[in-house]
């Protein structure tokens, strides 16, 4: 493992790093991330070091993919910790730019896929995936790595980003990282730090019901009862409110009414609790 991690702000900086790197024959791998590293991060930069020579991080806030009300301002940030755990990780090198230094002007041109980004998380936060398009693309054109790591948490995010990549033939790996979770089962996410006790404990009923909703499926009750069942065992927990319970093809995400054999199928939640909004998933061959 590589010892010595460098920091740097500038877009500029960052490319002379990684042409250095290739030009070195390196092959490049890529996390971007928005910080506030947990073991999820963590095992991206682990994969990424499995098939890579030289991994880049990126830490940004990205400011277009957060609506008005939503909470880019209070996301939680520690620079200082995160550097800490993205060295000991195995990363080589950690591009931390400003707000300034991605968009130092209004920008005019922004990535929209369509179909995709409409459902479940692309109808509670409009123009979201839009914005997370438009900076991965800008992160891969920076970077331009041979292989970028997701976490298949926010699947929705990755099924738009291999879209994006594939219909705009983006030459890099997309690479699909299982979801890291906690020992009772709540997915790992920077948000889960906003939860208060009462919160966190209940909000073990995500992955609770996501793995009920497989058994039920496995016993071939069909998959409108099975979204009922679901959100009657969420709604029992009196913190959660349900944004979305559903069922769609996996990755087109479009509707299915009964499951057929060999199909790949996500059951997707996203549930509030007080002021945080929780997202998780399971995907299912039937
Ligand atoms: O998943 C995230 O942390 C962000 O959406 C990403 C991919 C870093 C883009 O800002």
């Amino acid at each position: 493992m590589i010892e010595r991690m460098l920091q740097v702000p500038t877009i500029a900086e960052l490319r002379r790093l990684v042409g250095e790197a290739r030009r070195q024959g390196k092959r490049i791998g890529f996390v971007p991330t928005m910080g506030y590293l947990h073991d999820g991060h963590l095992s991206l930069v682990k994969k990424a070091r499995e098939t890579c020579d030289f991994v880049v991080m990126s830490i940004f806030v990205n400011p277009l993919q957060f609506g008005p009300n939503e909470d880019f301002d209070r996301y939680p940030r520690d620079l200082e910790r995160d550097r800490e755990l993205a060295r000991s990780a195995g990363v080589d090198l950690l591009f931390t730019p400003s707000v300034e230094e991605m968009y130092p002007r209004q920008v005019l041109t922004t990535v929209s896929v369509a179909q995709v980004s409409e459902p479940l998380c692309g109808q509670s936060r409009p123009g979201h995936f839009d914005g997370v398009a438009t900076v991965v693309l800008k992160l891969f054109q920076i970077v331009q790595p041979d292989a970028a790591f997701f976490g298949q948490k926010d699947a929705q995010q990755l099924a738009v980003i291999s879209q994006m990549v594939e219909d705009l033939s983006v030459p890099v790996q997309i690479v699909p990282c299982p979801i890291v979770r906690e020992p009772d089962g709540l997915a790992m996410s920077s948000r889960n730090v906003y939860l208060s006790p009462e919160e966190r404990q209940q909000a073990t009923v995500l992955y609770r019901s996501l793995k009920q909703a497989d058994a039920w499926l496995k016993e071939g009750v069909p998959l409108d009862e099975i979204k009922q069942r679901m959100a009657e065992m969420i709604t029992a927990e009196p913190l959660a409110e349900i944004d979305y319970v559903e069922v769609l093809t996996y990755p087109r995400l479009t509707p299915v009414d009964t499951a057929s054999p060999g199909q790949q199928l996500i059951f997707a939640l996203a549930v509030r609790f007080g002021r945080t909004r929780l997202i998780d998933n399971m995907l299912v061959t039937v």
